[in-house]
């Protein structure tokens, strides 16, 4: 094996044009491929810039060359050569670095290769598992770098913003103490203090407001955090926010610096140009409209309320819901009608059953034909009255749930999405932003069954509704706001309260009694006391964020070594069993018996 000795590279590979024309050059990297061709190797080069194509001629220097006939994929190589322009039928238009190639004078094999498990190039049709046990090989691709580098970006482009606007970047513990975000927390028991927990932060949430009491005036973070949750393409039990916070401020300067951030971080990492302000939607309408409170609006197909239509008809199935306070809605499939077989009708039937729908009803208005497993229970009238009202017209396709609100909203609004998605009517080129706002305070939460923060237990309520704590829970509207884009949540926050007195009722309100809130979060009360400025702040998720900018369909595209399912990493194979003196200077027992027994076979 050779070294780099007296060897200094200048150029990165996939830097190099057609400018560099003549220039000797010296670059490192990975062997791509090595195609032979009589007495010319044509070995592609790698580095994270890309790839770059080097000539080992027989006829330049027949040394050189005998050394090039032995390199394999993956070997690292060092290589000194002069660039050339390529004649015009050789240049490749699909390779950045592809109107020129590198004839090489010297050569030096920094080290060999086994032959890898999956191969180094993009797009790859490779089991995520293999991909996740040898990620260092994965991250060696090169879409897998354009990822990272585009986080690389993102974050760098966070802080100078954040920096410029007067925010300090403030670091907060990592082993701290339990704050109720809604997840379970990871725990790190202290061999100090036996039976005693650290818990994980599942945000800096209270160490932020506690800076601004302080008197920093604006904070921000890279933040690590840790919510012990169940995992889905877009949730990681370790994953990283762009945390800010600021002082004495209302709802629309939170929104703008944002919204300002937003359009830096697009125009400078993608170059594209994010029109502001986003529109704000309050949270109802975007129930009322979309079903779901992060709406993906790159497609139209909003709900219709046929309540009024059907209130009074025959058929149970629709009057009922309404009777109880529920209620029928639709959405129009535009267009659809000759898509909409039953066969499809039928499976998006089960598929509105997932979301606890009893069924789907509906209308496919066809050029002289009306189709329906329905109208036979409806009056004439009642079936115009909800075409009408639907706003369908012949060529569309009606699709109907009717049930409590909760259940159309969930039911109808994953069956927009799924609609959308099936029949292929989501714009993939657009970025479409949105705030929801004036989200309700509390939620009902069967499991625990009582009301819990819809946010965290920080978040002020309107003003308006500060009475309902006491009163009327279900119905208190909070100060907090989502950031959505193309239907995911990228980020939430809200203005704070910042007095002892309605933090406590806060506390009340969910469930505590005056001593269990003292006694978790009596730092936080007290220090209310001493002079707190109205604040408020937001978190994006940066896994998410930077997933959409890069066009990924999972956060794990876009994090060096993610989790799988199972919240374990693959490639190191945590978590894992310890020795048992560790635990035993943790006073930590465990009734794990065998090892094998809890050992499963991850995803
Ligand atoms: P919240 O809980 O809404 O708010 O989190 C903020 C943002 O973090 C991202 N996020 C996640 N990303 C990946 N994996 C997860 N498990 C995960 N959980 C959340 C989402 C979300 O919008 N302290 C408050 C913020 C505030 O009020 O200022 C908080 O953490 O994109």
């Amino acid at each position: 094996m050779e070294t780099m000795q007296g060897l200094k590279r200048t150029d990165m590979c996939g830097a190099l044009t057609a400018d560099d024309n003549g220039r000797e050059v010296v670059l490192c990297g990975w062997v791509a491929r090595n195609r032979k061709l009589g007495g010319v190797n044509f070995v592609t080069l790698r580095d994270r810039e890309g790839i770059v194509q080097v000539v080992f001629n027989d006829m330049t220097d027949r040394a050189v060359f005998e050394k090039a006939e032995k390199l394999k994929s993956e070997y690292v190589i060092a290589v000194k050569g002069k660039v050339s322009l390529r004649t015009p039928e050789n240049i490749n238009k699909d390779m950045k670095t592809g109107e020129i190639e590198v004839f090489a004078t010297e050569l030096r094999i920094l080290n060999e290769a086994e032959t890898t498990p999956f191969y180094i190039e993009e797009n790859i049709d490779t089991n995520d598992a293999l991909r996740l046990k040898y990620r260092y090989l994965d991250l060696r691709r090169p879409d897998m770098q354009r990822n990272l580098m585009l986080r690389h970006k993102v974050t760098k482009i966070a802080r100078d913003y954040f920096d410029n606007n007067g925010f300090l970047e403030i670091d907060t513990p990592i082993l701290t103490k339990s704050t109720p975000e809604g997840a379970r927390d990871y725990l790190v028991p202290s061999r100090v203090h036996p039976g005693k927990f650290y818990a994980l932060p599942q945000s800096p949430q209270l160490y932020k407001q506690l800076l601004m009491l302080s008197g920093y005036d604006r904070y921000f973070q890279i933040a690590k955090c840790f919510r012990d949750e169940d995992l889905r393409a877009d949730r990681q039990p370790e994953f990283t926010q762009i945390d800010m916070e600021l002082s004495f401020i209302d709802i629309d300067t939170i929104i703008e610096i944002n919204e300002g951030f937003i359009k830096k971080v697009f125009k400078e990492a993608l170059d594209i140009d994010v029109q502001t302000p986003f529109i704000r939607l309050p949270y109802q309408e975007a129930m009322d409209r979309f079903g779901s409170d992060k709406p993906d609006t790159r497609f139209e197909m909003e709900f219709v309320d046929i309540s009024e239509a059907v209130k009074d008809c025959g058929f149970k199935v629709f009057s009922e819901p309404v009777r109880n306070g529920g209620s029928v809605r639709c959405i129009v499939a535009k267009g659809l009608a000759s898509k909409l077989t039953r066969k499809t009708l039928d499976s998006l039937t089960e598929y509105v059953k997932t979301y606890r729908a009893k069924g789907m009803a509906w209308i496919v208005l066809e050029e002289g034909n009306l189709r329906s497993q329905i109208t036979k229970f409806l009056t004439e009238d009642e079936v115009n009255n909800i075409i009408k009202m639907s706003g369908a017209e012949t060529g569309d396709g009606i699709l109907i749930v009717a049930d409590k609100n909760d259940v159309v909203y969930d039911a109808l609004g994953n069956l927009r999405l799924e609609v959308a998605r099936r029949f292929d009517l989501i714009d993939k080129s657009k970025f479409n932003f949105l705030w929801v706002t004036e989200f309700p305070l509390f939620e009902y939460s069967e499991e625990e069954n009582r009301y819990v923060s819809k946010h965290h237990p920080f978040t002020a309520p309107m003003d308006e509704d500060v009475e309902l704590l006491e009163t009327d829970k279900a119905k208190a509207r909070a100060k907090a706001y989502d950031i959505i884009l193309n239907g995911t949540e990228i980020g939430g926050g809200s203005l704070r309260i910042y007095n002892a007195d309605l933090q406590q009722k806060m506390f009340e309100a969910l469930g505590f009694t005056k001593e269990e809130a003292w006694d978790r979060f009596g730092f936080l009360m007290e220090a209310f006391k001493y002079g707190t400025p109205p604040h408020g702040g937001l978190a994006y998720g940066l896994d998410r964020l930077v997933m959409i900018m890069a066009g990924c369909d999972s956060i794990r595209d876009v994090i060096a070594f993610p989790k799988v399912q199972t919240a374990s990493e693959l490639m190191v194979n945590s978590p894992d069993f310890v020795e048992k003196k560790q635990l035993d200077e943790l006073s930590i027992k465990t009734d794990v018996k065998e090892k094998k027994e809890t050992e499963k076979t991850e995803e």
